[in-house]
């Protein structure tokens, strides 16, 4: 779009053409001008314009015809009508017609210029807002995830370069960071975005199901496979598979995996033909991938193959500078789910939401916004409503501000302070609900998978079961 606003000139003089073109250019317009009606509509057709002046008598299309075309064709352009037979009934009758303005020749070059600039300035500042704004957007939402700080920023660059190329792409990040959230866009901004999302959980399913889930298998192929069936790499043929949780994929299934990324093919199980798939693979986990590659448990031909392209989204600690953006949209979100006239949250609220340590990262934002609207029922959520919610998150955070911790921190070490900060949380979370594990998942905003993930990490696990005797989940 040329920065400076264009003005259209329909005349079969072509004196006028020629003056008004010249003033209209020194007053800062680029000038279109055409010899009649027919040319005007020919013209318009292809380019826009903002500012029609258009002569009401000429020999092929009239001065009218050309202003309704105007409006349908361009309809944001306005129009000014121009005439030696000026009268009040068809100065009133364009204006009926949508025009903004009549002039009666000999133009008043005074009125004109008055007029352009007044055209020139509503021009430039609705452009100026439509910068504005999405100038606004393209930093703060980008495909349903908020983010303002560089480290969101960049993610939303790279997704926007990557997805049109993408085959595979692999996104790491804690639990709660989004990372589903990434595989639909990337899936949403690719040319795959009309075809099939399949979604695959690697650790929902028991193993040997599991196979079956992502490969098929023929009818007898194992006890109860009584029927021919089409595994989700199959469904997703065309389309795009998102892996989740690709970390907790056993060694069997990851070098049947791999073959299928190479060869573009899979066998169902009991078959030895193998299927021809044409399958986009997006896999995300929050485990650390290089170590556990370097540990021997997830095949490195396997993570080289999907880490062609990637992403990590920080932790949510590591990003403070979004959480009152993210604030802002939970609560307008959870607002309008309940019916309810809150605005946002106090000073105070924010500086505390700011400040906590987020183990359960956005999603555990989320939790304690949702909880606090629950609760809330004024205008704004302040520290009381999110006393209780926060209760866990807050206490850790406060612990690492206190000079105890500061002293802790010289001694252990930032991560490991964290990991036992978070394991405290974690055990006075278990405790709050006297070991219910679903319960405490939901205090501290994790998933109960990551919950789990981190009480076999702390060694919670024995101790847990021991006084739940509950079983776990397979
Ligand atoms: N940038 C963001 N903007 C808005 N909402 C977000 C953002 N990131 C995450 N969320 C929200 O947080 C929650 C968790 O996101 P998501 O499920 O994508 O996380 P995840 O990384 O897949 O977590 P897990 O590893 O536990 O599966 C969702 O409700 C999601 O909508
Ligand atoms: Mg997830």
């Amino acid at each position: 779009m040329s920065a400076k606003p264009v003005l259209l000139i329909v005349d079969d003089e072509a004196g006028i053409l020629e003056v008004v073109g010249r003033f209209a250019r020194r007053t800062g317009f680029d000038v279109l001008s055409c010899n009649g009606g027919r040319e005007a509509l020919a013209t318009l057709a292809q380019t826009k314009a903002d500012l029609a002046l258009v002569d009401v008598r000429m020999p092929d299309i009239g001065g009218l015809d050309v202003l309704r075309a105007i409006g349908t064709l361009n309809p944001s352009c306005q129009v000014v009508l121009m005439t030696g037979y000026a009268t009040v009934e068809s100065a009133v009758e364009a204006v009926k017609l949508g025009a903004r303005d009549y002039l009666a020749k000999p133009l008043n070059f005074r009125r004109l210029e008055q007029l352009l600039g007044d055209v020139r300035e509503q021009v430039e500042r609705r452009r100026s807002v439509l910068e504005i704004e999405s100038e606004l957007t393209k930093r703060l939402e980008f495909c349903g995830m908020i983010g303002r700080g560089p480290a969101m920023q960049e993610i939303f660059d790279l997704l926007g370069r990557l997805a049109p190329h993408a085959r595979t792409a692999l996104i790491m990040g804690e639990t709660g960071t989004g990372k589903e959230l990434v595989a639909h866009a990337f899936h949403r901004l690719g040319p795959r975005r009309d075809r099939r999302f399949v979604t695959v959980n690697c650790s929902a399913v028991v193993e040997t199901l599991f196979e079956s889930e992502l490969f098929g298998h023929v009818r007898g192929a194992f006890t109860g496979a009584t029927q021919n069936k089409a595994g989700l790499f199959e469904l997703a043929d065309g389309g795009t598979l998102f892996l989740d949780e690709i970390g907790e994929l056993q060694a069997p299934v990851q070098a049947k995996l791999l073959r299928a990324l190479e060869l573009g093919e899979v066998n169902r199980i009991g078959s030895l033909q193998p299927r021809h798939v044409d399958v986009h693979v997006i896999a995300a986990t929050n485990r650390n991938l290089p170590a556990e590659v370097a540990a021997g448990r997830f095949r490195s031909d396997l993570y080289y193959r999907l880490n062609i392209i990637h992403l990590t989204l920080p932790p949510l600690g590591a990003r403070r500078e979004d959480i009152p953006y993210l604030i802002a949209a939970f609560v307008k979100d959870c607002a309008g789910r309940l019916g309810k006239t809150l605005v946002g949250v106090s000073a105070a609220a924010e500086r505390r939401l700011t400040s906590a340590a987020w183990p359960g990262n956005v999603r555990q934002l989320r939790n304690v916004i949702e909880r606090a609207c629950i609760m809330a029922d004024g205008d704004l959520i302040t520290e009381r409503e999110l006393t209780t919610s926060l209760d866990e998150v807050l206490t850790q955070a406060r612990t690492l501000g206190s000079s105890s911790a500061d002293t802790l921190t010289g001694a252990l070490g930032d991560s490991m302070l964290l990991s036992a900060l978070e394991r405290e949380q974690i055990v006075r979370a278990l405790g709050r609900t006297k070991g219910n594990k679903k319960e405490a998942a939901r205090l501290l905003g994790l998933s109960r998978r990551a919950l789990y993930r981190r009480l076999d990490r702390f060694a919670l696990l024995d101790t847990v079961t021991r006084r739940r005797s509950d079983s776990l989940p397979a």
